[in-house]
């Protein structure tokens, strides 16, 4: 609790009680910082009035959406009732996007239940003009389990297009050196080796991510009581790799807490 100070909001009450009275945005209420733009709202993703209301008319390049799973931190529901409601989610931000626009959802897996929703929801996805385009693993560098199963440290990041965005495979690169020689091609009558054929000295990412460091509390940016929070780091690659500067980026599922406690929102 020292590093950790707050209790869960939904399952405090008396901290609710406290904390509702100063909450700047009532349900339903958009807000728009005037310096850089952004807008933020206290809204159902699953309800088309309220992202008509913070689309404001304007459609997005990207999404990048992190839903609850369906796990035990939150409410639970029947695996279908939880796919109808990403079905509905998911319809909306195919609306928002715009004709040539990208889609990135983090889903996971419930090793002890079936691994679902993520095959529950790939399967949905399949009823959706979406094109699939990776199924991408970020690799915590902390995990949990036992003794008795492999360690958990995946995260899945599911990419999907709309139309024919840009990709930009700059914001691939990561710092990882390039280590292993000895891919030999003759280039020009000349033997050559990877290392002096490549455009970069430091390896892409490709869709396994094992060069990001999780959020945990000794981080900088870590915000207390925020769950699920997911690193700057990925986020950055993803917004790099999929729009344009003065792009719209959309985010259904934004936690409210980082724009309440994070000193530099
Ligand atoms: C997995 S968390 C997202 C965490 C976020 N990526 C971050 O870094 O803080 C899911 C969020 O979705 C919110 N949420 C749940 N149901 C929602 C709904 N119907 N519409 C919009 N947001 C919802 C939850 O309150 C929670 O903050």
């Amino acid at each position: 609790m020292r590093n950790n100070p707050l209790p869960r909001l939904d399952a405090s009450a008396e901290m609710r009680g406290e904390l509702l009275p100063h909450c700047r945005l009532q349900p339903g209420e958009v807000w728009t910082d005037k310096v850089s733009g952004h807008r933020v709202g206290c809204l159902d993703a699953t309800d088309p009035q309220a992202i008509a209301k913070i689309m404001d008319k304007e459609r997005a390049q990207l999404a990048i959406h992190d839903p609850p799973y369906n796990t035990a931190a939150l409410e639970q529901r029947a695996i279908e009732e939880f796919i109808d409601w990403c079905r509905m989610w998911v319809s909306h931000t195919y609306s928002a996007l715009a004709d040539d626009a990208a889609l990135y959802v983090w889903m996971g897996a419930d090793q002890n239940k079936g691994f679902q929703p993520l095959p529950d929801f790939l399967l949905m996805m399949r009823d959706h003009p979406f094109q699939t385009r990776s199924f991408i693993t970020m690799r915590n560098q902390r995990g949990y389990g036992t003794q008795k199963n492999w360690m958990a440290v995946r995260q899945e990041l599911l990419y999907y297009t709309k139309g024919k965005p840009a990709f930009n495979v700059d914001a691939e690169y990561t710092d990882i050196p390039k280590i292993l020689r000895g891919y030999y091609k003759r280039v020009n009558g000349r033997m050559t080796e990877n290392m002096e054929r490549s455009r970069s000295d430091t390896i892409r990412a490709g869709n396994v991510w094992v060069d990001i460091q999780q959020v945990f509390y000794r981080m900088e940016e870590n915000i207390s009581g925020c769950y699920a929070q997911k690193p700057l780091k990925c986020i950055e690659r993803i917004i790099r790799a999929s729009s344009c500067p003065n792009d719209l980026v959309i985010d259904f599922f934004r936690t409210p807490a980082q724009h309440c406690w994070h000193p530099k929102c």
